[in-house]
């Protein structure tokens, strides 16, 4: 059985304040505890919701991080300092990090190595734009985009990493795969995982889907038998709604 796990990826929102606000209103709730929880909040953020999140089951994710431990790379936040803080999680590989930032698969492949030195678990995401959908070639694009990020990645590690399987054409903006789509991307990248590695790897890693995911989309998509949870920018920005995704 794999624990369902609903990650909510607040991208450059919320100030502390608004953070602080945002999660206390989230774990005033009652959340399922069939399901894991991930908030994925701003690097200024962090330490403070860590503090409200005390006590809580709900998990503290960043957004982004370097590979290094230390060193002179300007603006950048390493591993090191983000285990520091205690957080749980680390998405890698947004495609608005590979989009606005050039983050190529050789990089996302070292943030993934980094993060699982340190404990840090990767929320992988991989995903096609809409001319590779509509070019059939979609299947291409996110094999090769998963193993390249998996390069050199042991059977041991894996199952630390979760996948999150994005369209990019469904990201932001009210266009959601159908259950259907989302369901065969995400069993063709466990077959791919289970090529790579083994059965029992392919039976537990945990594939979410990412994209315009809302409270009325969840339920559906979460009874398809490859997809064990969601990766929400929009939707975990508004309380309520977070909460009826984790208890849908
Ligand atoms: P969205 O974002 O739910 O607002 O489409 C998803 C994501 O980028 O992870």
């Amino acid at each position: 059985m794999r624990l369902p796990i609903i990650a909510g990826n607040w991208k450059m929102n919320n100030s502390i304040s608004e953070s602080i606000e945002l999660i206390g209103a989230i774990k005033a709730h009652d959340l399922d505890e069939g399901v894991e929880a991930v908030v994925c909040v701003p690097y200024t953020s962090l330490n403070e919701v860590k503090r409200v999140l005390e006590g809580t089951t709900i998990g503290l994710g960043a957004q982004n991080m370097h590979w290094e431990e230390s060193g002179a790379y300007t603006g950048e936040i390493s591993p090191a300092m983000l285990k520091e803080i205690g957080v749980d999680y680390c998405i890698i590989g947004h495609s608005e990090r590979r989009q606005y930032f050039n983050e190529s698969d050789d990089i996302v492949n070292k943030k993934v190595k980094a993060a699982l030195n340190y404990g840090i678990k990767p929320i992988l995401c991989v995903g096609e734009t809409l001319e590779e959908r509509e070019a059939g070639k979609e299947q291409k694009v996110v094999r090769e985009q998963l193993l390249r990020a998996l390069k050199g990645i042991e059977g041991h590690e894996i199952e630390n990493i979760v996948i999150a399987y994005e369209p990019i054409w469904a990201i932001g903006t009210g266009r959601t795969a159908s259950s259907d789509d989302a369901n065969s991307m995400c069993g063709f990248i466990r077959g791919i995982i289970g090529d790579e590695y083994d059965e029992t790897i392919k039976g537990n890693i945990r594939i979410q889907y990412g994209g315009s995911v809302k409270p009325d989309t969840i339920e559906e998509l979460m009874a398809q038998r490859d997809i064990d949870g969601a990766l929400v920018g929009g939707a975990s920005l508004v309380a309520d709604d977070f909460v009826s995704l984790i208890n849908y």
